[in-house]
């Protein structure tokens, strides 16, 4: 795989690359994608070939500004209310990390939307992304660059490790600064938004234009099949603790660790000043590495870090990733912990 600089003769070649329905890496704000035309069948298929994803997991159109909405997306439905309940949202938050769920278009191909008669819209918040889409001219479709049900990539080297030859180049956009994928919204006539995955837009900051947004609970039927339970997943054995390091006592602490006898990472909300790393190498007899997953203490460090950290995790000679209980507030806790949950689910 060829890793391209986004320089306008980068951005050049990706799109003929494109244009020759061959799919390409590239960033966003949130996670990297597989990039291809949303109306090239022959392209869109290539993305679920590399990916190994199956056929009935659509795809998200991503756009190069909010003025391409009503290309993809159906908007007769709604009421008066409800279509200016959608401008105000798409213009306070787009670009940025929100996906919304619409009725589609004819245009959309059946394979982009596994047949749905929604289709999944969102104009990401990077100039790489959108120089890449203003240039192909049309907008593209863009699941995470991965290959189906692991960790998503936040940086170039991600997408060469996880698609290699499968995959003809990436752009390099650098690390992508959210880190967890967008926040999926549905948005139907005459129903109220239900939210089908939580991600880097926070749901404060959504119902700020929405007022309620439900939640799609567990054992209802799949909407999202990001929502399948084994998602996100890394190699290594991966469990999450519902008690903080700080919370469990040094007995506890010790029962839990020390009968490992092959390294373990701790992953860990924040380890500011390296308290907890000394408490651990004081206390438990085993070889436990204390894995900050916040550099500053804030959730947006935390996100911004998660999957890079879980992919270091998994490189490494660790043969278990434990999550310490980490605070249940608000912002991108829910994202974050959605991830992880997932990420462990099975794997205990
Ligand atoms: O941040 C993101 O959204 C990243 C970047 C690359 O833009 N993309 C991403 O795509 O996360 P992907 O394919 O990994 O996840 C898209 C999710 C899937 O869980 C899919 O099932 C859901 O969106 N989805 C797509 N179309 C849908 C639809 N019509 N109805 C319900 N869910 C849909
Ligand atoms: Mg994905």
């Amino acid at each position: 795989m060829r890793v391209l600089s986004p320089t306008p003769a980068g951005l050049r070649t990706a799109v003929g690359w494109l244009n020759a329905s061959q799919p390409v890496g590239m960033p966003t704000e949130t996670v990297y994608g597989l990039a291809a035309p949303y109306d090239d069948v022959r392209a869109v298929a290539a993305v679920y070939e590399a990916k190994r994803r199956p056929h009935f997991d659509p795809l998200i159109v991503h756009l190069a500004s909010s003025s391409g909405l009503e290309a993809v997306a159906d908007l007769s439905g709604f009421s008066d209310t409800e279509r200016r309940t959608l401008e105000v949202l798409v213009q306070d938050v787009w670009p940025g990390p929100l996906t919304l769920v619409l009725p589609k278009r004819a245009v959309v191909p059946d394979l982009v939307t596994s047949g749905h008669a929604t289709v999944a819209v969102r104009c990401p918040d990077h100039a790489v992304a959108r120089g890449l889409i203003e240039l192909l001219g049309r907008p593209v479709v863009a699941p995470s660059a991965n290959v189906f049900g692991r960790v998503s990539p936040t940086a170039a080297s991600h997408v060469v490790d996880e698609l290699g030859d499968c995959v003809v180049g990436v752009l390099d956009g650098g690390p992508c600064p959210v880190g967890v994928e967008s926040t999926i919204v549905q948005m139907l006539p005459g129903a109220a938004p239900v939210l089908l995955r939580p991600g880097g837009l926070p749901l404060e900051r959504l119902r700020e234009t929405l007022g309620e947004v439900a939640t799609s609970m567990a054992g209802d039927r799949i909407i999202a099949p990001g929502q399948l339970a084994h998602h996100y997943a890394p190699a290594t054995a991966m469990v999450c603790w519902s008690e903080s390091v700080a919370e469990l006592s040094d007995a506890v602490l010790e029962e839990r660790l020390a009968g490992q006898r092959e390294p373990v990472a701790l992953l860990v909300f924040a380890d500011l000043d390296g308290a907890l790393a000394r408490r651990v190498a004081r206390r438990v007899a085993a070889d436990v590495r204390v894995v900050p997953l916040s550099l500053d203490g804030s959730w947006v460090s935390v996100a911004h870090r998660l999957f890079a950290t879980l992919r270091e995790a998994d490189a490494s000679d660790c043969t278990r990733i434990v999550v310490e209980g980490l605070p249940r507030d608000h912002g991108l806790a829910p994202a974050v912990h959605d991830r992880i949950t997932r990420a462990s689910r099975g794997r205990l």
